[in-house]
């Protein structure tokens, strides 16, 4: 009776904090969210959310500000050079051979090139992590999965406001049901209504709008599981949306059209996707195909690789080919002739103020209320690994540009050596009253039966009554 009684006791002592420990956390993207989106629309969601935590003015997204390349840089916190995730898609300069995005997400040694998301990382150090459509969720990395794993299937209609619901309820029983300490879950909107329409139409405003609503559903289903207390939700996105300039009312970048550039020099090129572009010279033609590119148009910026500016850290990789392409906001890069018909793109230097997505955060780990300056996107990754108590891999970012936004900025890694000193010293209570206790009936042993009874009961009783 009197030990089980202390045992009972002491179970409740070491359950209860490592129980409160554990802080949950769901990332969410929402697809080509430019900062500034909720400038034009009302969105009564993003601004309670803004109220209830944190809210940055704006990020800064790694280069190249493309959908692969800039999620990887949050699952991983490095930017796209260190990734290698270089582009949306998987191509091979040898035979020719280009895969588009969405098959790109299943080619799984384009993912797994030597670093970690957050996911592996999560699980190797005992927790449990999901993911629903964000890219990269289809690779192995290093022969590991996240424990739910969902990505879409081909011809997945992104703006369906049902599934977004669908989606949403899926992710919060991952957390409710199967106690998933990480989620990223991805939504492709505003992004493809951004490119169609381009960012300054009614209905990019529009999508604003319901992706507004989604914010709103999010929140409630988080709260009618019964998660609001423990979970902590980052909302951002990739990259941000610029308009394009009209046909006839700009000279094009039409790259067959330059004197002295042919692509009978090169023997691979990587164009026609928005912005940028890559070219792969045959032998002996580098400086030919640079020449003749370089300054041949006032709106098209070229580098050799290793001359790359610095600061947009897209030079120091094997997969990035030696000329590299890109064109200022409103112009696209052209091969032979122009193809493109989007009415907003991305892609351009991260600098651009059209190129920067939004970020919000609530949760009990964040200040309410609170509004930040601007920080990059890779350091969104230690951020996650601090809140959620693991340490990272080897990353680019730095806590320090965003420990600010907590509430306590010592954070749950030590918390938990916290709870592991609350945690010993239950123990170590424990014993001492296990040893006070034996000394006890030593000493009552000797003396009367009844008393020895009733005394350690005054012992334990008040004891086990102040763990309730
Ligand atoms: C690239 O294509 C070449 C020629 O078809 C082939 O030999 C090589 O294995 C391919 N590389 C990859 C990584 O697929
Ligand atoms: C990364 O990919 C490149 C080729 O694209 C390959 O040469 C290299 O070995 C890969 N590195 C790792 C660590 O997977
Ligand atoms: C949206 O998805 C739901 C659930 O899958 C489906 O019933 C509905 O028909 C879809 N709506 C549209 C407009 O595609
Ligand atoms: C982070 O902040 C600490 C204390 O202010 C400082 O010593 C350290 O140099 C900072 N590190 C970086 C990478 O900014
Ligand atoms: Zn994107």
């Amino acid at each position: 009776m009197l030990w089980s009684l202390c045992l009972l006791w002491a179970a409740g002592a070491l359950a209860a904090p490592l129980n409160r420990a554990r802080p949950k956390l769901l990332l969410i993207s929402f697809d080509g969210f430019r900062w500034d989106y909720d400038r034009d629309v009302d969105t009564p969601n993003l601004d309670q959310m803004a109220r209830d935590g944190v809210k940055a003015q704006y990020v800064t997204p790694p280069y190249i500000t493309i959908t692969s390349p800039a999620h990887f840089t949050l699952l991983t916190g490095r930017y796209v050079e260190n990734h290698g995730v270089i582009h949306n898609m998987w191509f091979n300069t040898t035979s020719g051979q280009k895969k588009p995005y969405y098959q790109t997400l299943h080619e799984e040694e384009w993912w797994d090139n030597g670093t970690l998301p957050i996911w592996i990382t999560a699980q190797r150090q005992g927790l449990k992590a999901g993911s629903l459509h964000f890219p990269g969720t289809a690779a192995r990395y290093q022969g590991e999965v996240p424990l739910k794993q969902e990505q879409e299937p081909p011809l997945h209609n992104y703006k369906n406001e049902t599934i977004w619901r669908e989606k949403t309820d899926k992710v919060m029983g991952w957390f409710r049901d199967e106690d998933l300490d990480f989620v990223s879950l991805y939504f492709g909107e505003p992004d493809s209504t951004g490119h169609l329409y381009g960012p300054d139409s009614p209905q990019r405003r529009e999508m604003v709008e319901q992706v507004d609503r989604a914010v709103g559903y999010i929140r409630q289903s988080a709260d009618r599981h019964g998660l609001t207390h423990l979970l902590n939700i980052i909302i951002t996105a990739d990259h941000g949306m610029s308009t394009v300039h009209r046909k006839g009312t700009v000279e094009e970048i039409t790259l067959s059209k330059i004197p002295g550039f042919s692509f009978k020099d090169v023997s691979f090129h990587l164009v026609d996707y928005g912005p940028s572009g890559m070219l792969l010279p045959k032998p002996g033609k580098l400086e030919t195909v640079y020449n003749a590119l370089k300054g041949a148009h006032p709106h098209l910026h070229v580098y050799k690789k290793e001359e790359m500016p610095e600061r947009l850290r897209f030079s120091k990789n094997p997969r990035i080919l030696p000329i590299v392409l890109y064109a200022d906001p409103g112009y696209l890069i052209n091969g032979y002739f122009p193809v493109q018909i989007n009415k907003g793109e991305h892609g351009f230097d991260n600098q651009e103020m059209d190129m920067k997505p939004f970020f919000r955060a609530v949760g009990p780990v964040f200040h309410k209320n609170l509004e930040v300056g601007p920080f990059e996107t890779v350091n969104i990754y230690p951020l996650m690994c601090h809140i959620l108590g693991i340490r990272p891999e080897v990353n680019d970012g730095h806590l320090n540009a965003t420990k600010h936004m907590l509430v306590s900025s010592t954070g749950k890694t030590t918390n938990y050596r916290h709870n592991a000193v609350v945690g010993l010293s239950a123990v170590a209570g424990f014993l001492l009253v296990v040893f006070v206790v034996l000394i006890a009936q030593r000493i009552f042993r000797k003396k009367d039966d009844s008393k020895m009874l009733k005394s350690s009961k005054d012992f334990s009783e008040p004891e086990k009554q102040s763990r309730l």
